[in-house]
């Protein structure tokens, strides 16, 4: 698994040379360089240290010795960046994270799409209303949603402005976590709101207890308290899209010898930008932190190797995290000669499932939305595909909300078409709303539980 072109000619700009997909035009050359210059003398996000705990805490989970949860927004918003909204986020995912851990009796790694998600890959380069066209709407790091000429130039301005938001997200994420917030011994601090009235409120409380007395019994034998020894218990993820963003805080770090993208620890390729040699992995292969790769239904087993010889020839565990997204009906047809064909080649790689992005749909009203039955669904399937095939489910990628968003049709209340206009608030994706992202959390512990039976 080699590939000539991975040890020679790379540089953080070498993607430039590489046919690039989903990158906006921005009208002036000269704006955009000059904004670019300011964005690399500001200092990273992310330090090096933090991403090669990540790349250990992966390595575990490779070797089914953790399970990672990586769950956001589909597109973070410049309007959405408060406080009550970055707390309800870090308090689900908290949640969520407790719940699994009970169930599969392991650590959870907690992966948030947070902090730099403000970049979107679209199916049309323009959008036409009324006999007006204009470009599509990239993210808000690109431009803005509403539909003006304006509001859509692509403006290089916002680099710097989602920039910034990244790191007041992170700042404060940080900030909640040093400070205590994150303790399991004190899960009370992630209670919202409305937890008390959801329908698996009796069932959380039961994991909560489960795990509190199990932290509480392991440290009357070890005499130590178990949080202490883990400094960033959250990492920050985006997707790797706006090249511009990534490149210019990619650094070459003396101490380590290798290139760093700075601006989050775990960057992914979409599944519309990974041509092989395309400008997003072409810039992906360069960089040293773990990277995710979505694996969608245009990947065969022989593209499949192509990309993991690219982006990870030396077969370094914690680099390469796969994330299959197929939709219900498709993943037990494509899944499997995938996982068999990385297993023959020996490559270590962590499997996700993202059980959002092949089962999105568009109804006659013209509303985007997911059914919670075909997520659940495809998330069983990939763990029955997996432990057919030796080795568990090692995480999943998630869309959801804290808050209580109608965007997702089904879930213990049976939310339904006509209920959607309720709270349908996502710029982008449908997301799952707090009581259906516990929900999953609740299955995948069913899955730790049945898995110990068999
Ligand atoms: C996403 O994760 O929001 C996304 C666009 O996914 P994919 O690349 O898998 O379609
Ligand atoms: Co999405």
């Amino acid at each position: 698994m080699t590939d000539s072109r991975n040890s020679t000619g790379w540089q953080p700009d070498s993607w430039q040379q590489r046919p690039v997909a989903q990158m906006p035009s921005y009208a002036d050359a000269g704006n955009l360089a000059r904004t670019l210059q300011m964005l690399e003398r500001l200092p990273p996000l992310v330090t090096s240290w933090e991403i090669e705990a990540l790349r250990d805490r992966i390595a575990a989970a490779q070797e089914g010795r953790a399970f990672v949860l990586q769950g956001g927004d589909c597109a973070e918003s410049f309007e959405e960046c408060t406080s009550e909204n970055i707390v309800q986020k870090l308090k689900i995912l908290l949640q969520m994270s407790v719940v699994i851990i009970a169930g599969l009796r392991r650590p959870v790694v907690r992966l948030g799409r947070m902090a730099g998600q403000y970049a979107k890959p679209r199916s049309d380069d323009s959008e036409t209303r009324n006999g007006l066209t204009l470009p599509s709407y990239r993210g808000d790091l690109v431009n803005r949603m509403p539909f003006t000429a304006e509001d859509r130039e692509p403006s290089p301005e916002l680099i710097l402005r989602g920039y910034e938001r990244a790191a007041l997200t992170l700042n404060f994420v940080r900030s909640l976590i040093d400070g205590g917030f994150a303790d399991l011994h004190h899960p009370e601090n992630w209670d919202l709101a409305f937890v008390g009235h959801a329908p698996q409120a009796e069932r959380y409380r039961e994991m909560v207890r489960r795990v509190t007395d199990g932290l509480a019994f392991f440290e009357s034998i070890t005499g130590s308290r178990i949080h202490e020894a883990q400094r960033v218990d959250f990492f920050a993820s985006h997707e790797a899209l706006h090249l511009h963003y990534e490149q210019a805080q990619t650094r070459f770090l003396r101490h380590r010898s290798r290139w760093y993208n700075l601006t989050t620890h775990f960057p992914w390729l979409g599944a519309r930008t990974a041509r092989l040699d395309g400008a997003h992995v072409e810039y992906l292969r360069g960089v040293a932190n773990p990277v995710g790769v979505k694996v969608g239904p245009a990947v065969t087993p022989e593209s499949l190797l192509h990309l993991i010889g690219i982006l990870n020839p030396g077969n370094e565990p914690g680099r390469l995290t796969l994330i299959h997204r197929f939709g219900v009906s498709r993943i037990a047809e494509s899944l499997p000669p995938l996982i068999r064909a990385a297993r023959d080649a020996g490559a270590r790689v962590l499997w996700m499932c993202d059980p959002m992005h092949g089962n999105t749909e568009v109804l006659n009203s013209g509303v985007k939305t997911r059914r919670f039955d075909n997520i659940l669904g495809e998330l069983d399937i990939a763990f029955r595909i997996h432990a057919e095939h030796g080795r568990e489910l090692g995480g999943v990628h998630l869309e959801l909300t804290g808050d209580h968003v109608t965007e997702c049709i089904g879930g213990a209340r049976g939310l339904s078409e006509s209920d959607l206009h309720q709270a349908y608030r996502t710029q982008v994706d449908p997301r799952l709303n707090y009581e259906q992202a516990m929900e999953v959390a609740m299955r995948i512990a069913d899955r730790g539980a049945s898995a110990t039976h068999v």
